[in-house]
């Protein structure tokens, strides 16, 4: 068919339809772009390693790039912003595919207290992620986010509580989602023991502990099984082989209750 078109048009004609070919399938290699909010966090910074290794393209929303820059790298695409600025946050969702939200509250009290990070913050991240057609949004919070009564909130500004708030906004926001409740974190390797699922938040924080390496590959694996949306599950560490079959993780899970 192409044998009476001029030979100058032919790489084109080639181009073209490997371009329509792709766009149609599904198929193209283009890595995908996720953001990482909370990236200069402990947790964040293993989420934009394990995202590397992974092959994708990272974008970080930090507030300061100097700092964030030292700790992750040349090869990461920083956006600078806080996630109280919904300007801000929007206009790092640009071209993005994913998000991973590792963001917290750091103080108590004040400006950046546990209700305008963990509640405002994530609602900013959420409604950006939604204008932008964003496919997944991947939160990390916290086990025992359902006991009102659990020490942290009396410890540290209602955190608990609020995470909640924001776990629920996420859920009834209609983006495909995915809740992980950590237990407490460690700065421990990853990939040293088997990780356990749970759902239903019954049982106390203080007892139950996982890397914030593993944390992060979770929160990465979750991007590429569609079995892992629209749920929330507690995950902790205990002995055992490291998780290999990941999407029978996934898979093992209920999905949550329609909002
Ligand atoms: N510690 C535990 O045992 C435990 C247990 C369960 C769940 N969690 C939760 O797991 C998550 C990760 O914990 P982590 O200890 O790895 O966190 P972390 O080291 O305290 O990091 C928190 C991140 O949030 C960012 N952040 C805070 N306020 C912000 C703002 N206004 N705008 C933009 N970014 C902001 C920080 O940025 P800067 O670097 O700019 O400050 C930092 O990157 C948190 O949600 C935490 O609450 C913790």
């Amino acid at each position: 068919m192409t044998r009476n078109v001029p030979a100058w048009v032919r790489p084109l004609l080639v181009a073209l339809t490997t371009v329509v070919t792709a766009s149609c399938t599904g198929a193209s290699k283009a890595p995908q772009t996720v953001l990482v909010a909370g990236a200069t966090g402990q947790t964040g910074q293993q989420i934009v390693k394990h995202l590397k290794t992974a092959g994708y393209r990272v974008r970080a929303l930090v507030r300061d790039a100097d700092k964030a820059k030292e700790q992750l790298g040349p090869e990461v695409d920083y956006a600078v912003g806080d996630v109280k600025e919904a300007a801000a946050v929007s206009a790092a969702m640009a071209g993005v595919t994913a998000v991973i939200s590792s963001i917290g509250a750091r103080s108590r009290d004040g400006p950046d207290r546990p209700e305008v990070i963990d509640y405002q913050g994530v609602r900013n991240l959420v409604d950006a992620a939604k204008a932008a057609r964003v496919r997944q949004f991947v939160l990390v919070s916290s086990r025992g986010v359902t006991q009102p009564d659990h020490p942290l909130n009396r410890m540290f500004g209602d955190v608990l509580i609020w995470k909640l708030r924001g776990e629920d906004y996420l859920r009834g926001s209609g983006l495909p989602y995915t809740v992980v409740r950590s237990s407490g974190l460690l700065n421990e390797p990853g990939g040293t023991g088997d990780l356990v699922f749970e759902q239903g938040d019954r049982r106390l924080t203080s007892v139950l502990s996982i890397p914030r390496d593993d944390v992060a590959l979770v929160c990465v694996q979750a991007l590429t099984y569609p079995e892992a949306r629209f749920r929330t599950f507690e995950v902790h560490r205990t002995d055992g082989p490291p998780v290999t079959d990941w999407k029978a993780k996934f898979a093992g899970l209920k999905p949550d209750p329609k909002p």
